[in-house]
């Protein structure tokens, strides 16, 4: 790149989308202790004393559990920070998932174990995640899916030129041209997260999940199953099912709309479900918003020629594109502006 492009080395990464990154010899320690921090502050938390546990396992959860509470924002922010933190905190991920289901009618008793999910926090504020350097398959997982979800993105786009104008005319609405879209702007742009969310429908990373085994005998379906089966989940047959999807195959982002805070269920599974979900999500729902939202907000997208562009699944465990995606590109005004920020 750097024959092509004028370029500067600034070094190893240290600080990526408010992750602290610390690089070692043998391996990189990723955390969000200041977002943590201010989290705790955000919350008037700070000073609390700390649990041992996210969540107390004694606590049953459900949609009846008190009165609704008259700040339902308040609620939504709270789950919206623990949600980020699940970036490099997989421990908070269980109990997220769990509370971002009252998000539509919060009570009290939601409240409280939200609160006592911070409480957890501020023990930990400084947990993280390790990476081996050697541990290439973490790593490789970690960023071959996004970047394959990223130009199955392209690729649908160009294909559907009026999805691709929707999504400019959202972004010039809600960030405009002055200033670039930031990733924390991604939560005002619920068309741009259907583009996601209906291209990891059509090409989730994970087309079979990973194998799972169960720890004990069950019936499903009218099948007895007995205990340590292994099970494969077919993810991709699951979203093209025309018994569960209208118009199973064809790119139409709008199904998703209205359905930003809480997609996932049996039907729509790109990252699996449950505890043994992917618990890099959160970080790929970020760095796919922000990585499209900005190649939008920058530049018009074209095709190389009028020919549609070539949707082939390639071979591989995350199913990449036959061919690598060529398209063109030209700068929006927004590059004169960004070009001096
Ligand atoms: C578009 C992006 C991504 C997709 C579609 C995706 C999808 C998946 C799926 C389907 C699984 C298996 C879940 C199951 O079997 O139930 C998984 C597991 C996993 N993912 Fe992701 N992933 C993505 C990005 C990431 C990122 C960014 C990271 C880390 C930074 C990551 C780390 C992992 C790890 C460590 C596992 C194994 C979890 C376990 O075995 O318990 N993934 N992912």
């Amino acid at each position: 790149m750097q024959m092509e492009f004028e370029m500067s080395d600034l070094g190893l990464l240290t600080y990526f989308l408010s992750m602290d990154i610390e690089q070692f010899n043998s391996e990189i320690f990723v955390s969000q202790r200041k977002y943590a921090v201010d989290v705790l502050k955000r919350f008037n938390l700070d000073q609390c004393k700390a649990v041992a546990t996210p969540l107390d396992p004694n606590v049953k959860l459900s949609k009846e559990n008190g009165d609704s509470i008259l700040d339902a924002t308040s609620y939504r922010s709270f789950i919206g920070s623990l949600l980020y933190l699940t970036t490099t905190r997989p421990d908070l991920m269980f109990t997220t998932s769990l509370l971002s289901k009252f998000m539509n009618s919060p009570s009290n008793s939601h409240f409280m174990v939200a609160k006592r999910v911070l409480k957890y926090l501020e023990g930990t504020s400084d947990y993280g995640v390790l990476y081996l350097k050697n541990e290439n398959d973490i790593l490789f997982g970690g960023t071959e899916s996004s970047a394959f979800a990223s130009e199955w993105a392209m690729s649908n786009l160009l294909n559907n030129s009026q999805v691709l104008e929707k999504a400019k005319k959202e972004l010039d609405f809600e960030i405009g041209q002055e200033s670039l879209m930031d990733e924390s702007d991604v939560s005002k742009l619920p068309h741009l997260q259907s583009i996601i969310s209906e291209t990891l429908r059509l090409h989730p990373a994970g087309p079979m999940l990973l194998p799972h085994m169960s720890h004990s005998g069950c019936t499903t379906q009218g099948y007895d199953v007995p205990s340590n089966t292994t099970l494969f989940v077919n993810a991709w047959a699951i979203h093209r099912d025309p018994q569960l999807w209208d118009d199973a195959g064809k790119f139409k982002p709008e199904r998703f709309e209205g359905a930003q805070g809480e997609p996932y269920n049996s039907k729509f599974l790109p990252f699996g479900l449950g505890r043994g979900a992917c618990p890099g999500m959160g970080l790929a729902n970020r760095v796919l918003g922000f990585t499209l939202g900005r190649m939008i907000q920058r530049f018009e997208w074209m095709k190389v020629d009028d020919r549609a562009t070539d949707m082939t699944e390639g071979i591989g465990v995350t199913k990449p594109n036959a061919k690598p995606l060529e398209a063109m590109c030209k700068a929006r005004d927004i590059m004169k502006v960004s070009s001096s920020l």
